[in-house]
């Protein structure tokens, strides 16, 4: 095997992402499948996966368009029955799936509080509780990649999202937490923590981009002084799935063009 794909290649492997039908997710399974996994992808949105899921397989690999909601246990347990059945046991689970509902604190609801408490946090908990169980009784290890937030450390300057910020703490001590008591199961447990970067959770659908004065906002903040590029997180995600990050656990790795530098 070359020397690189010893390091980082995935080929054999079952990676599942959530939140895969937009945005960050969709970069983060192409990623791996670029890697050589075969690759399950989740979210609600049927025609979107199915979209995604024929781009990913023209990269060679099996891709498998899963519709469910991450909040709903029996349709996890019904993704992941369906998964094995078509790829076989996942070997890297990436938890993307996420929302940031607006309000300022004096004013969210309990509602929206509740909903990011359920998409952000619960599910993440549910579903690597159901992929490690899985991965325990097969004895051979597994990824997990939490995707949290440089929110998860720090305070919103730019929108007002209080539920979002609390569930990125808590996916963020999560991962630290799972990493400590599964690592005696060779799982290792990881977040990547993004910065700012064009998707549905920050572009203006009118304008089909970041309004320009959350951009500005964005931009003086961050040192490298622009946006992420989605396809700038790649590398991140196939390293903490690779054979080279086999003694990486309960790391947090910022992509954020040193937002969380300062
Ligand atoms: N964009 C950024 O600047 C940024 C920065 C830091 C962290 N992040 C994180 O990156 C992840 C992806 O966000 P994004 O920016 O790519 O936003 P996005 O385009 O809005 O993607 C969110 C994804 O989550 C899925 N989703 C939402 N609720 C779901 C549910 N109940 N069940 C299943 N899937 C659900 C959506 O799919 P369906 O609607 O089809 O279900 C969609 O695919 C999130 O965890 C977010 O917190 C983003």
């Amino acid at each position: 095997m070359e020397p690189l794909q010893e390091l980082f290649g995935l080929r054999g492997k079952v990676a599942l992402v959530t939140g895969a039908s937009s945005g960050l997710g969709v970069e983060f399974a192409r990623a791996l499948a670029t890697a050589g996994a075969d690759v399950a992808i989740l979210a609600r949105r049927q025609d979107r996966l199915k979209a995604v899921a024929q781009e990913i397989e023209a990269l060679g690999v099996r891709c498998l368009p899963v519709t469910a909601d991450v909040t709903d246990e029996a349709q996890l347990d019904r993704a992941l029955a369906e998964i094995e059945k078509a790829l076989g046991t996942v070997d890297i689970l990436v938890n993307n799936a996420g929302i940031a509902p607006a309000a300022r604190a004096e004013k969210h609801g309990r509602k929206e509080w509740e909903q990011a408490l359920s998409v952000n946090l619960t599910a993440v908990f549910l579903l690597s509780q159901r992929v490690a169980r899985a991965m325990i009784a097969r004895g051979k290890g597994g990824r997990i990649i939490n995707i949290s937030s440089v929110m998860g450390e720090l305070g919103n300057p730019v929108f007002p999202t209080v539920s979002y910020n609390a569930t990125k703490g808590a996916v963020t001590t999560l991962t630290r937490h799972l990493a400590v008591e599964w690592a005696q199961h060779r799982i290792t447990v990881n977040a990547i923590a993004p910065g700012w970067f064009p998707s549905e959770m920050t572009i203006d659908p009118k304008l089909g981009d970041v309004a320009p004065r959350f951009k500005e906002k964005m931009e003086s903040r961050t040192p490298l002084g622009r946006l992420g590029d989605p396809r700038e997180l790649a590398g991140a995600v196939i390293f903490l799935a690779s054979p080279a990050a086999s003694y990486v656990t309960g790391a947090v790795l910022a992509v954020d063009g040193g937002w969380s530098a300062w």
